[in-house]
């Protein structure tokens, strides 16, 4: 479950601790099926304005409140409609994430940037699902990197990014997925996705049996569609398999630190090219992505060539992130 040396009963102890910080308006980082969230209780709006804080994210930018159970659904919305039923029965706990009719008052104004809607997710993960049942509220956690950066995928990558700032770190392991989840705006006539994740739209579609809007973008405020998001201070660009070696050579020429990440990176590249990773599909590709963006910036590579997966499964959502990370040109 962990990954950690200590045990179980570290572990307990450790989500104890974790939940009675959150209880206490602490600032909690804990470990989920898809990437790590930096958590708050959703009730409490001096903890929220901390997550804000401590991510240097804009205020208008909403949060997601992560329940322990589908039967919390109307604690948090009203009017909950037929889709969201159903996509909460087949899907939770797991990476997606619903945005619903907010209950009015159910959280702190703050959570919800104002909005009359509120996104809520059941996660799969065993320490998560302990850790909300301990807390006995929704906690409303953003990914726990800073704004506009990676996400973290190991607690090392948040001590990492946010050190001292947070009042603890949950060590759950390395994140099963490694992407965020799949984001349904169920609050609109017809739902759209907002996001792509570890629910595939193909899934969505089958379960919700209407019409489904695909990646409404620039109309949602909603950081993780904003185009340049998840930039590694390297520049990405994403290339054709066939195109790999002779991009590589001709940067390697000109003096650019290069690093690829490809499921099967070519023969033939230069001695000098640091291959990030080999994927052995799609699914490894999630896994791994983040943390190869974040070694590529600790081993200081100006550049990283990478080739998408497959579209199908998750390999839709890697190549919206790949896409996304390029679209930053570096974060430096
Ligand atoms: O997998 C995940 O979703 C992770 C883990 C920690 O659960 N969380 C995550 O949170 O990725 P964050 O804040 O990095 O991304 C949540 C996205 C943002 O794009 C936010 O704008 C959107 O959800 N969102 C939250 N509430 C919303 C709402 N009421 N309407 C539309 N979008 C919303
Ligand atoms: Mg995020």
């Amino acid at each position: 479950m962990t990954g950690d040396p200590r045990g179980a009963e570290l572990c307990r102890a450790d989500i104890a601790e974790a939940a009675s910080l959150l209880r206490a308006g602490g600032v909690v980082a804990f470990p989920t099926e898809t990437v790590y969230g930096l958590g708050a209780d959703a009730t409490n709006s001096r903890a929220v304005r901390r997550v804000y804080a401590v991510k240097g994210r804009p205020p208008d930018h909403p949060i997601i409140v992560h329940l322990a159970s589908a039967a919390e659904l109307d604690t948090y919305s009203v009017d909950v409609a037929d889709a969201v039923r159903v996509l909460a029965r087949e899907c939770w706990p797991g990476p997606i994430t619903l945005v619903v009719k907010l209950r009015p008052g159910s959280v702190a104004p703050e959570v919800t940037g104002g909005r009359a809607t509120v996104a809520l997710r059941v996660p799969a993960h065993p320490v998560a699902l302990a850790l909300l049942e301990a807390v006995g509220r929704g906690v409303a956690a953003p990914s726990a990197n800073r704004f506009g950066r990676v996400s973290p995928t190991t607690a090392a990558h948040v001590r990492a990014d946010l050190g001292d700032a947070v009042d603890f770190v949950l060590d759950g392991g390395p994140t099963a997925i490694g992407v965020e989840s799949t984001i349904v705006d169920c609050s609109r006539p017809r739902p759209a996705i907002l996001r792509l994740g570890g629910v595939t739209a193909a899934t969505i579609h089958a379960l919700v049996g209407e019409p489904v809007d695909e990646l409404i973008r620039g109309e949602v405020a909603a950081p993780g569609t904003l185009e340049r998001h998840y930039s590694p201070a390297a520049r990405v660009v994403v290339v054709e398999a066939h195109d790999v070696a002779a991009r590589a050579t001709a940067l390697v020429e000109q003096g650019t630190r290069v690093g690829v990440l490809a499921i099967s990176p070519p023969n033939g590249l230069p001695d000098d090219v640091e291959v990030l990773g080999s994927p052995v599909d799609a699914d490894e590709y999630a896994r791994v992505l983040y943390a190869r963006l974040r070694e590529a910036d600790e081993r200081g590579l100006d550049v990283i060539l990478v080739v998408a997966p497959p579209p199908a499964g998750i390999g839709a959502a890697v190549t919206d992130r790949l896409t996304r990370a390029a679209a930053g040109g570096g974060l430096a």
